[in-house]
């Protein structure tokens, strides 16, 4: 009966296209972003990552990988323990030190990734405030929305980026009611970036705390790397930073950011950081040389940044529609979790060219689409590849208006 039940379910995943294969993706990590995957007739290709949130390229970073390696060896592989019980080190001390001080905040705290991170915040803030209504944009990341959810408190949800709607939700609430606005730096799959300054503004005049997730802005802007906040000089005007250690830091682990008082209350109250082990040494060390490395060597965003301009670029030379924003982020509108799903797989077969479709739950139905991750790491040629051999499958899968690809010239 249970298998049964089970089996149906992911019947109905599969029916709906939805169903999720993983692909092999064995990094090469000198030749990144180029990676070997085996074929279901176990031959092996080289393909290049159009997907990879290594941004900066830094998880193949010598220094840091020296570093993760040094420290492995004399502190072992694992922490072995939670943060409460053996599990807290020099590195973890040191790393949390750097992001507090990355953040312009008083204090900082791991995390096994920015997933734990968010969840264990938000719920562990509204589990021990059950008054506190969640003020939520409505493209949150799966992590903020599941923190919120299992907190179990009040929640209101305000159109995308829609700082009109957001002041009008603030202006009906008492102004002593306690609330919280819960926002993303840079949205994830859109791309967009939040109207940062107007919600620092709204919270301030009605009273609300705040919460920003810089997953996908940590490392990439700002004067230090320190995301889309540092960019906007709002340091202050943020209650609670969070980011992850994964993406362009290049290492593994999340974080939050804030004031003692609220650092201190997480440490204390939250099952999701008190209940698992910590970090593993090594990893902290690594994690801390990235960010210093980020911090001094500031032409390595100069140089990802102009990347995601000449991605674009060639994209428009190719007329393929990209959903426009002021990020990193390069969303292909393909509007159907099928159609996502055989261009993508005819890309890697025929293209050597791997981009995840990105299809429901993580986007709403009718917003499947691809989505472009450039990095630091790739060249002029992979750009322009990329644009011409996307202009060729979609082209031959009717995938977009045909005078636009009229002149598209084949390559194979
Ligand atoms: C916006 C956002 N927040 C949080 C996370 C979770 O980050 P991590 O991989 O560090 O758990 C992700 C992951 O993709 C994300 O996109």
């Amino acid at each position: 009966m249970y298998e049964a039940r089970f089996h149906k379910q992911l019947n109905s995943l599969k029916e709906s296209g939805n169903y999720r294969h993983f692909l092999e993706v064995n990094k090469s990590a000198q030749h990144f972003p180029k990676f070997y995957y085996t074929d279901a007739e176990s031959v092996t290709h080289s393909a290049v990552n159009w997907c990879s949130n290594d941004y900066l390229g830094l998880s193949t970073q010598e220094e840091v990988i020296a570093k993760l390696g040094f420290v492995t060896h004399r502190s072992g592989t694992g922490s072995s323990g939670t943060r409460n019980i053996s599990g807290t080190t020099l590195h973890h001390h040191e790393l949390e030190s750097t992001l507090a001080d990355w953040h312009h905040k008083e204090a900082a705290l791991l995390f096994n990734g920015a997933y734990a991170a968010n969840v264990t915040t938000l719920q562990t803030l509204g589990r021990n405030w059950p008054e506190m209504i969640f003020i939520s944009d409505e493209r949150n990341h799966a992590s903020l929305i599941e923190g919120m959810r299992s907190a179990g408190n009040k929640k209101i949800i305000f159109r995308h980026n829609d700082i009109d709607h957001l002041e009008s939700i603030l202006n009906s609430l008492p102004i002593d009611q306690p609330k919280m606005v819960v926002i993303e730096s840079v949205y994830s799959i859109k791309g967009t970036i939040a109207p940062l300054k107007e919600i620092a503004a709204l919270t301030k005049k009605y009273n609300a705390l705040s919460y920003v997730d810089e997953v996908h802005a940590v490392g990439l802007y700002g004067e230090n790397g320190a995301g889309i906040i540092e960019q906007e000089g709002l340091q202050y005007s943020f209650d609670i930073v969070n980011g992850t250690l994964s993406k362009a830091i290049g290492v593994f682990g999340g974080y939050i950011a804030a004031s003692s008082v609220i650092v201190d209350f997480i440490r204390s109250f939250g099952t999701g950081f008190i209940f698992t082990t910590s970090l593993p040494p090594a990893i902290c060390s690594a994690a801390n040389r990235s960010i210093q490395y980020i911090k001094e060597n500031k032409e390595l965003r100069i140089d990802f940044l102009a990347n995601v301009s000449l991605l674009r670029q060639a994209l428009e030379e190719a007329a393929i529609p990209f959903i426009p924003n002021n990020s990193h982020i390069t969303g292909i509108p393909i509007g159907d979790a099928t159609t996502c799903k055989v261009v993508a797989s005819k890309l890697l077969q025929l293209q050597g060219i791997y981009l995840q479709p990105i299809n429901h739950p993580t986007v709403p139905i009718g917003e499947e689409c691809l989505r472009v991750i450039i990095t630091a790491k790739h060249q002029v040629k992979h750009i322009n590849y990329l644009a011409h051999s996307l202009k060729k499958i979609l082209a031959a899968m009717d995938c977009i208006p045909s005078p636009a690809l009229e002149s598209t010239a084949v390559v194979s």
